[in-house]
């Protein structure tokens, strides 16, 4: 493919941002890469998750991509800024790296009458501090409330979205994160492995609050975006092929990728040590 445009995620979450993305934008080409071996990168330290993602960019500029999607919260919290700022202007000042934050921080504090919202996220995008400090900037009279969940991303992973497992984490986290802001009436999966989860956390939510995932929000971004950047947009390849990479097994992320995806994929084994 000559420039696909590059999507990126820890392991399998991102499909569900790729899958809205070619819904709205199927005419271009597009790579995904799947980190596997090395997620989640949920608890990881701030260096570890720059370092991981800065090497899977480098990765992607080398495909010939003009333009990456971050579609990993957790990346996009730890790693996105240090990478816009320090890292592009040296290696790659023509190219464009972009995340799932900042789209979804532009539009959450429409969706809310009662002014307070709940972000429900991984350690590190919570520890960051990237989605209050974010929405302070778009609506600042907002209340903001997160709630760590770290066992969610383990529950997808490993095929446990549907168990009983599944409902006693979602129920606890739920109710700590309700505890903290009785008024919320918006609640937003901040984490792209969630919405696997969302049937099941919209079951234990009370019926007036709205869920949020970020697939279909990231995706009119990305339409907007290449609207107003024609200089990318015209880099872009158009052929409609999609071709997946995953740093573990083909195998497993081949079965896991069509659940999160919503059709049958084949993968590509990747070994970022011999890049
Ligand atoms: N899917 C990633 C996110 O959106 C996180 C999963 C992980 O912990 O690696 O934050």
């Amino acid at each position: 493919m000559q420039n696909p445009i590059g999507v990126f995620d820890s392991g399998y979450g991102g499909l569900t941002v790729l899958k809205e993305i070619v819904n709205k934008l199927p005419q271009y080409d597009y790579i995904y890469l799947g980190d596997n071996a090395r997620s989640p990168y949920g608890n990881r330290s701030f260096e570890t998750v720059y370092h991981y993602t800065l090497q899977c960019v480098e990765w992607f500029f080398k495909q010939g991509c003009s333009l990456v999607i971050l579609a990993c919260n957790t990346a996009s919290a730890k790693a996105l800024r240090t990478i816009q700022q320090n890292d592009l202007p040296k290696i790659a000042p023509g190219k464009r790296v972009l995340g799932v934050i900042r789209p979804t921080t532009e539009i959450i504090g429409n969706f809310s009458e009662t002014g307070s919202v709940g972000i429900l996220a991984t350690n590190g995008t919570v520890a960051s501090l990237s989605y209050p400090v974010e929405i302070a900037k778009f609506f600042p009279q907002l209340k903001v409330y997160q709630e760590a969940c770290p066992m969610w991303v383990p529950l997808v992973e490993n095929n446990e979205y549907e168990s009983h497992g599944a409902d006693y984490f979602i129920k606890k986290n739920l109710h700590s994160l309700f505890e903290k802001g009785e008024k919320i009436d918006v609640v937003l999966l901040a984490c792209t492995h969630y919405p696997l989860l969302k049937e099941k956390i919209g079951e234990h939510l009370p019926v007036t609050v709205k869920l949020l995932s970020q697939g279909e929000i990231v995706a009119e971004s990305l339409v907007d975006y290449l609207l107003r950047h024609s200089e990318i947009e015209e880099q872009c390849s158009k052929n409609g092929n999609r071709v997946f990479y995953t740093t573990d097994a083909t195998e497993d992320f081949d079965n896991h990728a069509t659940i999160f995806f919503g059709e049958a994929i084949q993968s590509t084994h990747l070994d970022l040590d011999s890049q």
